[in-house]
């Protein structure tokens, strides 16, 4: 038997994570259909169109994740099939979602269900989006409604993925819909997507009874959290430092605070803040699930805060990749109190250059982590196919199986990435022949 460099614990989950929106295709009763419309509002001028009709082949791209060792998948629930109209309850699109989990059952992948990923029904956006308590409201009966109808098919549950994003890009950087720049309302947002988080995580313990998996909990409730590394770019220059804390401390640490103490406190200097206590938040998570990809290096006076070094190596869209940095989201993550579940991670790399070593290397770094005390569950790469990057449209190819887009079956490809993620998953251990072949240095 060929020798590891690391090993993971058994019954830790393998699998990839996608969301609604961006594979299924045709989903037109959601506000991001609506904004692909205007002209410019994609940077490469696609849409989603058809996505990667995910919604027909799920069957097939379910067979091939299995093949792949996969035990876990996550997907979403996309809020505006399911209830197209305030109230109106779609029951074809409700029947949809049942044939998929129980695809997912048949082929030994465990479901992991987000119910709110970026995406909202057109009636919950004309009526102000999550700037408004109200929806706060419509979600959770959203939430009530899904744990009843899929909870005899469903353990885990991720109630809002990364709320800090969501908010910043669609209410401070305008890039997403509804395109605003307005930082209060952009806190506002985080505030309540942050309490929606809370309530649904209860509501999810009262409504979902059924043990779907027989493990003896009926529950794993969760949010997904984009833990980004916040550094100062130039290390001798207090001003960068001061920078990159004030921002970790309203992108992270109120975030984690939050979820931990049930206290919300959002400030941004010269802007009003929020803060008040939501009961429900104290104490929200049975596991945390950590959204990782890259570190940010923080300049004090730059036009873009965000900036790049010379020579250090970038994915196709510009962000660093540091393979040391998972390892570090998830001790940090764990600080929380809950079981880490990574439930992203990946690398936009089209020609899948260099995203077998930076895999291998991540993984071992996470892996050494895990030997060390870190108690991670499982890990789910970011894609299973490339899909629809939101404002980067297609042309951000994070996919393990690469998408023909220009043909209308959007036939899918397995990248090498793909083979190395299996073998991993497999041997549910980095062996040393796999981290020589793909030249990490581990
Ligand atoms: C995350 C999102 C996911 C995908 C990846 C690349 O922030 O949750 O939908 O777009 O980034």
């Amino acid at each position: 038997m060929s020798q590891s460099v690391c090993r993971f614990p058994a019954g830790f989950f393998w699998g990839a994570a996608t969301s609604a929106h961006q594979v299924e295709g045709g989903n037109r009763w959601n506000d991001w259909w609506r904004f692909e419309q205007r002209p410019g509002a994609i940077r490469d001028g696609t849409a989603s169109g058809d996505a990667c009709r995910h919604w027909e082949r799920f069957d097939q791209d379910f067979a091939r994740a299995r093949g792949y060792g996969h035990t876990m998948h996550r997907l979403s629930l996309e809020w505006s099939r399911i209830e197209p109209a305030r109230g109106r309850r779609d029951g074809a699109a409700i029947a949809h979602y049942h044939e998929v989990l129980a695809s997912l059952r048949r082929h030994g992948l465990v479901p992991l269900v987000t119910l709110h990923h970026f995406t909202n029904p057109l009636w919950i956006a004309d009526a102000g989006g999550w700037e408004e308590r109200a929806t706060v409201d419509r979600f959770c009966d959203f939430v009530r409604f899904c744990a009843r109808e899929y909870g005899g098919e469903v353990d885990w549950w991720c109630t809002v993925n990364e709320p800090e994003v969501y908010a910043f890009r669609a209410y401070s950087e305008g890039v997403w819909p509804p395109a605003k720049r307005d930082d209060g309302a952009a806190l506002a947002v985080m505030a309540n997507l942050l309490e929606a988080h809370g309530r649904a995580y209860r509501i999810l313990h009262e409504e979902d009874r059924v043990d779907a998996d027989g493990d003896g909990q009926a529950v794993r409730a969760g949010f997904a959290k984009h833990l980004v590394q916040l550094v100062p770019d130039r290390w001798w220059m207090p001003l960068d430092a001061l920078r990159a804390r004030a921002e970790d401390a309203v992108f992270n640490q109120a975030v984690m605070r939050a979820v931990v103490s049930g206290e919300i406190r959002l400030g941004i200097p010269g802007v009003k803040g929020v803060r008040r206590r939501v009961p429900e938040l104290e104490r929200s998570l049975d596991f945390f699930g950590l959204n990782y990809y890259t570190r940010w290096r923080v300049r004090m006076f730059a036009p873009d805060p965000h900036v790049t070094r010379r020579g250090v190596p970038l994915n196709d869209l510009g962000w660093e990749v540091w393979p040391r940095g998972l390892a570090a989201a998830a001790q940090r993550a764990a600080a929380c109190g809950a079981p880490v579940l990574v439930t992203e991670h990946g690398f936009a790399d089209a020609a899948d250059k260099f995203r077998p070593r930076a895999v291998v290397e991540s993984l071992v770094h996470l892996g050494r982590a895990i030997e060390r005390g870190t108690p991670v569950l499982g890990y789910l790469h970011w894609s299973l196919m490339d899909n629809f990057e939101w404002a980067d449209g297609t042309r951000a190819r994070f996919g393990l199986e690469r998408v023909d887009f220009d043909d209308p079956a959007r036939p899918r490809t397995p990248r090498a990435s793909a083979g190395v993620l299996a073998r991993i998953a497999r041997a549910n251990a980095v062996e040393r022949t796999l981290a020589a072949e793909v030249g990490a240095r581990v």
